[in-house]
């Protein structure tokens, strides 16, 4: 399964009409199942909400609750890192190990691991 394909085509989701910045995500459930998400923009600005966090909250009101990647990509020549309040929500349901695949427009992918893009965490672990 070509995951960063499936982010291409989420970004036909996007709701987009003030940045004109389409960012697409896909999200592989360990059961393999494979969840999009994209943008949605609002004329209050910061009510928008990135593609990330859309594909995380669609698949965990669909009942999954681990994952083993994410792809996200954006028409941009660099890669498409995940802003600060998606990369907290994405700890909350990713491992360490979960990698996060960034493609560019020239379809070039980088891939981190979670742990790279929020080392030392506040997580569930700070609560029990
Ligand atoms: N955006 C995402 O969807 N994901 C990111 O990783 C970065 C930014 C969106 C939010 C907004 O709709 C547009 O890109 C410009 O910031």
């Amino acid at each position: 399964m070509n995951l960063p394909k499936k982010a291409r085509e989420a970004q036909n989701g996007s709701y987009s009409p003030y940045s004109k910045f389409r960012v697409g995500a896909a999200l592989l459930t360990e059961e393999g199942e494979v969840i999009l998400g994209a943008n949605v923009e609002n004329a209050s600005y910061g009510l928008t909400c990135c593609a990330e966090r859309n594909a995380f909250f669609k698949a965990v009101n669909e009942g999954k609750r681990k994952f083993k990647a994410i792809a996200v990509v954006g028409d941009m020549d660099g890669f498409c890192t995940p802003c600060g309040a998606c990369r907290q929500v994405m700890d909350e349901f990713c491992g360490k190990d979960c990698e996060i695949v960034l493609i560019n427009s020239k379809d070039e992918l980088k891939i981190l691991k979670m742990n790279d893009l929020l080392p030392f965490s506040f997580n569930g672990e700070h609560l029990v």
